[in-house]
C-alpha cells in the first residue's frame, strides 16, 4: 500500500514540475477572478448571488425537526427501574448498586456526565434495597463532597425522598458511604466505575464482597422499554434522513471536510444533539475509522457517512456508503456494495430472540466470504445511552438475543488503497422476538448506492 501511494505522489510532483509555468499562470487567473465575484456578493446588497450562497450555507434549516414530539422518559419508568433494581439486590443478598454519573447513573437515576462531570472527589448514586412490610422498596442515596452538596441538591433525580450523604475534605468518602448501608455482605459496582473507587470501597469494606455489576442488573439496561425504543427510532429515522438531505446536495470535487460540516448542520437541523460523521470518501473509507486526510470526491469513488447524535439521551448510529447521480463506480466496487448490503439482510433474519450472538455475526460473514481477510471488525455493538454498548454480535459471544435487545447490524469490506464500503442500521427485537430495523419507519436499509 505504501507503495503505491509513493507512486501516485511521484506522479503528482512530475505532473506539477511539467505544467509549473502554465499552472501559476492559470492560478493568477482563478485568484483574480474569485476575488472579483466575492467582492460582487459582498457590495450588491440583496443580490442573487449573495442570495445563493447564503442559501447553500443554511440550506437545512427547511429539514422538519423529525423528532419535536419526542417525550423525554418520564418519572414514572425511573421509579419502575429503581424498583426492579431494588428486587435483584434483595434476591442476591446485595446491600447496595453503586454507579458514577454516566450512562449506569443516568438510567437508574438520571445523572449522567452532562449533568455531573466527573472529577477526582467522588459524587456516586447508590441505590440500596430497604425492606418495607417484607417488600424490598429501592431507597436512593447520593454521596456527594459537603461543599458541593447544594449544587448536588439541584440534580433532577426522579425519586421521592433521596438522601444526601456529604463527605467533608479530610474524611474517606468511601468510609462514609459505607457507614449508611445496611451491613450485608455483598455490593455490586457500575462496572464503569473507575478503578480508585472500587478499590476505596473496598479497602473502607474489608468484610465485604465488593463486585462488577452482576449479570441480571445490566440486563436492565440491555433490554429496553417502549419509551426506549421510540426515542432510539427517532434518532435513527432523523439520522437518515440527514444523510439523504445531504446526499442530494453534494457535488463530485467536494471536500470531505465540506462534506461532514453539511452532515453536522443536517443532524443539528432535523432534532439531534451532538451530531457528527464520520466522512470518508474513496480509498479513505478503507480505513474502517478514518484516514485524516481531506480528500475530494471523484467519479470513480463512493462517499462513506458513518453518523450519530442524541435525543434525550439516545444515540443513533447510521451508515451509508453512497454515489451521485454523476458517479461511475467500477464494478468490482458496486458488487461489494451489492454483497454488503445482502450481509446486512442474512444478519438481520439470523437476529431472532434465542439466536447466539456469535451466530448471527456468522451469518454476515457467509455472505462476504470472497472478502473474508477484509471484513475485519464485529458485526454490531448495542446502542442505547452510549453509542456503543453491551452486548454485542461478534464471533466468541455466547450471549443469547433476547427481547427488547438493541443492536447495530454493520457488515463491511475494506481494501485498503482501492474502496471501503459498510452499511448499517440499528434494529431492536420486539415483543414477538422478530428483529426490527430502528430506521423501518423511513424505508430501512439502503436500496442502492443511489439510494440510501
Ligand atoms: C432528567 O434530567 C434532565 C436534565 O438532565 C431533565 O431535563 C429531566 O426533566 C429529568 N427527568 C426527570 C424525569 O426528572
Ligand atoms: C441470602 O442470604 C440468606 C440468609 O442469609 C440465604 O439463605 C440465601 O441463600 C442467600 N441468597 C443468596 C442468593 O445468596
Amino acid at each position: 500500500m505504501e507503495k503505491r501511494r509513493d507512486v501516485r505522489n511521484l506522479t503528482f510532483k512530475l505532473q506539477d514540475h511539467n505544467t509549473g509555468t502554465v499552472a501559476y499562470v492559470l492560478k493568477g487567473f482563478v485568484l483574480i477572478f474569485l476575488g472579483f465575484i466575492i467582492a460582487r456578493i459582498y457590495s450588491t446588497p440583496g443580490s442573487d448571488l449573495r442570495e445563493r450562497v447564503s442559501v447553500t450555507v443554511n440550506s437545512f434549516s427547511d429539514l422538519p425537526n423529525h423528532c419535536e414530539s419526542a417525550q423525554p422518559i418520564p418519572a414514572t419508568e425511573f421509579y419502575n427501574r429503581q424498583q426492579r433494581l431494588a428486587d435483584i439486590l434483595h434476591s442476591l443478598n446485595a446491600s447496595a448498586y453503586i454507579a458514577e454519573p454516566g450512562a449506569n447513573a443516568q438510567y437508574f437515576g438520571n445523572v449522567s456526565t452532562t449533568s455531573w462531570k466527573l472529577s477526582e472527589r467522588p459524587l456516586l448514586l447508590i441505590v440500596s434495597p430497604i425492606l418495607e412490610n417484607d417488600q424490598p422498596k429501592a431507597k436512593i442515596f447520593v454521596l456527594t463532597p459537603s461543599f458541593e452538596s447544594s449544587r448536588a441538591k439541584l440534580l433532577p433525580i426522579p425519586h421521592d425522598k433521596v438522601e444526601y450523604i456529604e463527605w467533608t475534605e479530610d474524611a474517606n468518602p468511601y468510609e462514609v458511604a459505607a457507614s449508611v448501608l445496611p451491613s450485608r455482605s455483598k455490593i455490586y459496582m457500575d462496572d464503569a466505575a473507575r478503578l480508585f473507587i472500587f478499590d476505596g470501597f473496598r479497602k473502607a469494606l474489608p468484610n465485604a464482597n465488593v463486585l462488577p455489576a452482576h449479570p441480571d442488573i445490566k440486563e436492565l439496561r440491555q433490554r429496553k422499554s417502549e419509551a426506549e425504543i421510540s426515542l432510539l427510532k427517532c434518532a435513527n429515522e432523523a439520522t437518515l434522513l440527514a444523510i439523504r438531505a445531504v446526499h442530494k446536495k453534494m457535488t463530485i470535487g467536494m471536500r470531505e471536510s465540506e462534506a461532514r460540516g453539511m452532515m453536522s448542520m443536517a443532524l443539528r437541523a432535523i432534532g439531534l444533539e451532538n451530531g457528527g460523521c464520520l466522512t470518508l470518501f474513496g480509498d479513505n473509507a478503507a480505513l474502517p475509522h478514518g484516514s485524516g486526510t481531506d480528500r475530494t470526491l471523484r467519479e470513480s469513488d463512493f462517499a462513506l457517512f458513518d453518523c450519530g447524535g442524541s435525543l434525550h439521551g439516545y444515540m443513533s448510529d447510521v451508515t451509508r456508503t453512497v454515489a451521485l447521480p454523476p458517479s461511475k463506480i467500477p464494478f468490482e466496487d458496486l458488487a461489494i456494495w451489492m454483497d454488503v448490503r445482502t450481509a446486512q439482510t442474512m444478519a438481520s433474519r439470523a437476529a431472532i430472540a434465542g439466536a447466539v450472538a456469535q451466530d448471527v455475526d456468522a451469518e454476515a460473514r457467509l455472505a462476504l466470504q470472497k472478502y473474508t481477510a477484509y471484513f475485519t471488525h464485529r458485526l454490531g455493538h448495542g446502542i442505547g445511552l452510549e453509542g456503543h454498548e453491551t452486548p454485542y454480535l461478534r464471533g466468541g459471544s455466547l450471549d443469547i438475543i433476547k427481547t427488547g435487545h438493541t443492536f447495530s447490524n454493520e457488515p463491511g469490506v475494506y481494501i485498503e488503497g482501492k474502496v471501503g464500503v459498510r452499511l448499517e442500521d440499528c434494529f431492536y427485537i420486539n415483543a414477538n422476538g422478530q428483529p426490527v430495523f430502528l430506521t423501518e419507519n423511513v424505508g430501512g436499509q439502503a436500496f442502492d448506492p443511489w439510494n440510501p
